[in-house]
């Protein structure tokens, strides 16, 4: 009870109140990452995933966690895990998120469908449960994880640059339908991140390095990079933002011209 009690009543001696955190596929990688971000900041966090076992480990590893074991892309996964959740959450997180490698021509409707269902329905499904609860309750700011293969298409990214668009412009969308009662929708679009879903890329240390010339700032991002961004979403230092995408590359987006060869003779620094 004191314990409680003291968590109500911060030092200043006036009451406060815990604000809560959901996050999709945040057994690992990004979504981890956002859930030790917030937690660095007080806040009560949902970690729910397709993994349960590791959500679990996730949820335990922070000082107020709660993990559920779920897909995305079931309504009633959902709405159960945001219910045992508790009262609205003042934040979530659509993060969860999957790729399938390959050209678009020999794709299979299978592959199409499962990363369509993920990425993009599987967010409506997150964000819309969210809004309901956060339109009954005044207010709250939702985020969901684009990339960067959303704004500009990559070398056999197949659906996937499909869905992040989509899910950008969805994020669009849902700021204007739910700005009225106070629901704040943005989307963070990370770039070459170390770690997460593109680990194995980056683990041939040859093909990291050049990966890194071709990277404006010179490193990959990390996850904590993309954390951030999220916290500040959240934050209400952000509140008169909504409806925006923030790309966290690096500068990789804008370097598509840039990493064009040149000839020299326009203007001395290209190729001869
Ligand atoms: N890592 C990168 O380089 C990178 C770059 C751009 C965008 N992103 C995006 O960031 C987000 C997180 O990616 P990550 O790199 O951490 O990937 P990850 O594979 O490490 O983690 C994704 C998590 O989502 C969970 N998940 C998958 N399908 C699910 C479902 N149907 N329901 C619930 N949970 C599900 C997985 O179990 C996993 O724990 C994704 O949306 C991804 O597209 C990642």
């Amino acid at each position: 009870m004191a314990e409680i009690v003291r968590k109500l009543i911060g030092t200043s001696g006036w009451i406060l109140m815990t604000k809560s955190i959901f996050i999709t596929g945040a057994a690992r990688g990004i979504g981890a990452s956002i859930a030790q971000a917030a937690a660095d900041k007080g806040y009560r966090v949902g970690v729910f995933d397709l993994d349960g076992e590791a959500a679990a480990e996730t949820a335990a590893s922070l000082p107020d966690g709660k993990a559920f074991q779920g897909s995305v892309t079931e309504s009633a996964d959902i709405e159960r895990a945001l219910d045992d959740f508790g009262a609205a959450p003042d934040a979530v997180v659509s993060n969860a998120g999957i790729v399938r490698f390959g050209p678009l021509v020999d794709m299979s409707e299978d592959d199409w469908r499962s990363v369509v269902d993920v990425n993009l329905t599987g967010s409506f499904i997150t964000a819309r449960a969210a809004a309901r609860r956060m339109i009954d309750n005044g207010g709250g700011s939702i985020v969901n994880i684009t990339s960067i293969n959303g704004v500009a298409p990559g070398p056999n990214s197949g659906a996937y640059a499909a869905t992040k668009a989509g899910a950008a412009m969805m994020t669009e969308q849902m700021s204007i339908e739910w700005g009225p009662a106070g629901v704040r929708v943005n989307s963070v679009a990370p770039g070459l991140i170390d770690g997460g879903m593109s680990a194995p890329i980056f683990a041939d240390e040859e093909f990291r390095k050049l990966r890194i010339a071709k990277i404006p700032v010179r490193r990959l991002g990390l996850v904590e990079d993309v954390a951030h961004a999220v916290m500040f979403l959240v934050a209400p230092e952000s509140s008169y933002i909504t409806g925006q995408q923030i790309v966290v590359d690096g500068g990789v987006v804008n370097s598509i011209i840039g990493n064009l060869p040149r000839p020299a003779f326009i203007d001395g620094v290209g190729i001869d």
